[in-house]
């Protein structure tokens, strides 16, 4: 039986181990055990226990409630007990999901350990250091023994890395690189219908079919700065107001929190005087599939959100000023706009005063964490 160490600490985390959760459960009872550890980068219900009950994963055997912190500390207290974890749990191998800081600490407790690491999103670049989610990548990626890239431009970079397609018997010096598809496009796949089902989210927002669009604003270098925070509530404002629509903005905590510092009073003070710009709470994985679904548009910061909008054939306006996800920009139905209050109002004239067709297959077949748990069982076997 091979055992695998899977980490998770951050909401998109649990959305993406659902997938490969679901398809160890259906079709490798007793050839793989999977054991989850939350780090507790996400603690609140709303942030991650939610998403365990809704998706069906299993509880996880240890969380090690890190919380929120300064990166250095944050991260310096998951790699303590991913460690720990390790030594008693003793893994054939540790699997681990994205960017973020609950990913590069178990690639560094895992490759410390000499742990096979699987990444799964792998080979994803920027191209700009300054985001704390590059650094995590190309550690986690220069770290792991089995690489699954959800896109071939992420093979691309790995190649351009130095990774070699040619290899096989993988281990810590021979990593194997896989093109395999997006288990993100698994899942909105999956629970498309699902969702229609199980969300009241419309109804319970008195919202219609493609009369509201969807938003979500989250990332660091948006949110800690009050001129860019601005800018962007300034655009939402002005978009509601020229073209009469609702914008509905499930809230990020980390969003929230700030708005409730004086410093964000010219921000608050935007969004306490327009009713169509709609602060939510964070959505349930159903209720934003469901969002996304029935929005005119997107605009988001979010890796997740803006390719889920590329797989639910919706526009989307990316609030930042790269992407690693290319293929939505080049497919010509995503625009980079950055923070930047002309751009975003431009991007959505653009995108909406265009017909929209051709969403090319760049994300796999929906089969992706089949693909994944097939080459981790041969590899590892
Ligand atoms: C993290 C990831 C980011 C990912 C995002 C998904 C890193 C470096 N960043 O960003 O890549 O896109 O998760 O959501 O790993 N907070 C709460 N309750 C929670 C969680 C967070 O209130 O359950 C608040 C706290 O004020 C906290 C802040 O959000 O300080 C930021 O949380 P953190 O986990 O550090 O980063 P995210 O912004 O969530």
């Amino acid at each position: 039986m091979i055992r695998i160490l899977t980490v998770i600490g951050a909401r998109p985390q649990i959305i993406k181990a659902a997938a490969i959760h679901r398809v160890i459960k259906e079709k490798y009872k007793g050839k793989m055990e999977e054991v989850i550890l939350h780090t507790g980068q996400h603690y609140d219900d709303n942030m991650s226990d939610f998403f365990f009950k809704e998706l069906g994963l299993s509880p996880a055997k240890i969380n090690l409630a890190v919380g929120s912190g300064n990166h250095g500390k944050q991260t310096a207290l998951m790699i303590q007990g991913i460690e720990e974890a390790l030594l008693s749990l003793k893994p054939d191998a540790i699997l681990v999901y994205g960017d973020t800081n609950s990913t590069v600490a178990a690639a560094l407790a895992g490759s410390k350990l000499h742990v096979p690491i699987i990444h799964v999103e792998a080979g994803l670049r920027s191209f700009d250091k300054a985001m704390p989610e590059e650094i995590n990548r190309i550690m986690t990626d220069h770290s792991s023994t089995l690489l699954f890239s959800p896109t071939q431009t992420g093979v691309d970079n790995l190649v351009k890395e130095g990774f070699d397609l040619n290899r096989n018997a993988h281990n810590a010096n021979n990593p194997g690189v896989y093109h395999v598809g997006d288990v993100m496009y698994d899942n909105s796949i999956y629970y498309a219908n699902i969702a229609d089902d199980k969300s009241t989210i419309l109804e319970d927002w008195s919202l219609a079919k493609n009369e509201f669009i969807l938003a979500t604003v989250h990332r660091d270098n948006n949110t800690d700065s009050v001129e860019r925070l601005l800018a962007i509530v300034n655009a939402f404002d002005k978009i509601t107001k020229d073209r009469n629509i609702k914008i509905v903005w499930p809230i990020h905590p980390r969003t929230s929190n700030l708005l409730k510092k004086e410093s964000y009073q010219s921000v608050k003070s935007v969004l306490d005087n327009n009713d169509n710009l709609l602060l939510i709470p964070p959505a349930s994985f159903f209720d934003i599939i469901v969002l996304e679904k029935n929005a005119k548009m997107i605009l988001t910061d979010s890796g997740g959100v803006q390719k889920e909008a590329y797989f639910f054939n919706k526009p989307c306006v990316i609030l930042r000023p790269h992407t690693e996800w290319v293929e939505l920009v080049a497919s010509g139905h995503a625009i980079l706009c950055d923070a930047n209050f002309d751009k975003i109002i431009d991007g959505v004239e653009q995108l909406l005063s265009k017909d929209l067709e051709g969403f090319p297959p760049v994300f796999g077949n929906a089969h992706a964490a089949e693909d994944i748990c097939r080459i981790i069982y041969e590899t590892l076997a």
